[in-house]
């Protein structure tokens, strides 16, 4: 069960195949800060001993998923290079609550969202691409992510009741599918 309020369209799959090269390339820059984000909350919680192995394990995770795209990347003759990226994560965590333990719960719910939407997403291409390489890669990618979203549903329960969790959960999965409904049509993981 992956929590999202409201499917993908149809038209984000045609754009993603149509302009691959670009979403491969955000792919990377995704992939490096899931790590970074896991990261992140390791530094900014270290009283928070619940949390350590299993944001240090997932990072790795995200870590090797940005060497496996570096690799795709390559095998179709592209070079890491900037990107201009899609407002999707900045805009979900205008939501994020200031006081503990609410801002906690809702960042790591806001992760848990942006991990649905990826295993959603991945499923999609792996469904609609023609190349066996990267059918493999976004078959294999999307188990990962569906794991990390409950990972990070799991570790929000061990900070509030399971309950709570799950109300915010609903709140912050609408104002993801909104986030969604209104953002620019780029050719981005999460446009
Ligand atoms: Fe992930």
């Amino acid at each position: 069960m992956l929590s999202l309020a409201a499917p993908t369209e149809p038209a984000w799959t045609a754009r993603a195949l149509g302009s691959l090269d670009e979403v491969l390339l955000d792919h990377a820059h995704c992939e490096k800060k899931a790590a970074g984000m896991a990261l992140r909350l390791l530094f900014s919680y270290p009283h928070r001993d619940f949390l350590q192995q299993p944001l240090a394990k997932l990072a790795r995770e995200e870590l090797a998923h940005f060497e496996q795209v570096l690799a795709a990347l390559r095998a179709r003759g592209l070079r890491l290079r900037p990107q201009r990226p899609a407002p999707y994560a900045g805009r979900l965590r205008e939501r994020v609550r200031r006081g503990e333990p609410g801002r906690l719960v809702d960042l790591l719910l806001c992760c848990a969202l942006i991990e649905a939407r990826s295993c959603e997403r991945f499923g999609l291409l792996a469904a609609a691409l023609a190349e066996p390489a990267l059918v493999r890669l976004y078959a294999g990618l999307l188990e990962a992510e569906a794991r990390h979203h409950r990972v990070y549903v799991d570790l929000a329960a061990a900070a509030v009741p399971r309950a709570q969790v799950r109300e915010r959960l609903a709140e912050l999965a609408a104002h993801e599918a909104f986030v969604l409904a209104e953002a620019p049509a780029l050719a981005r993981l999460h446009a």
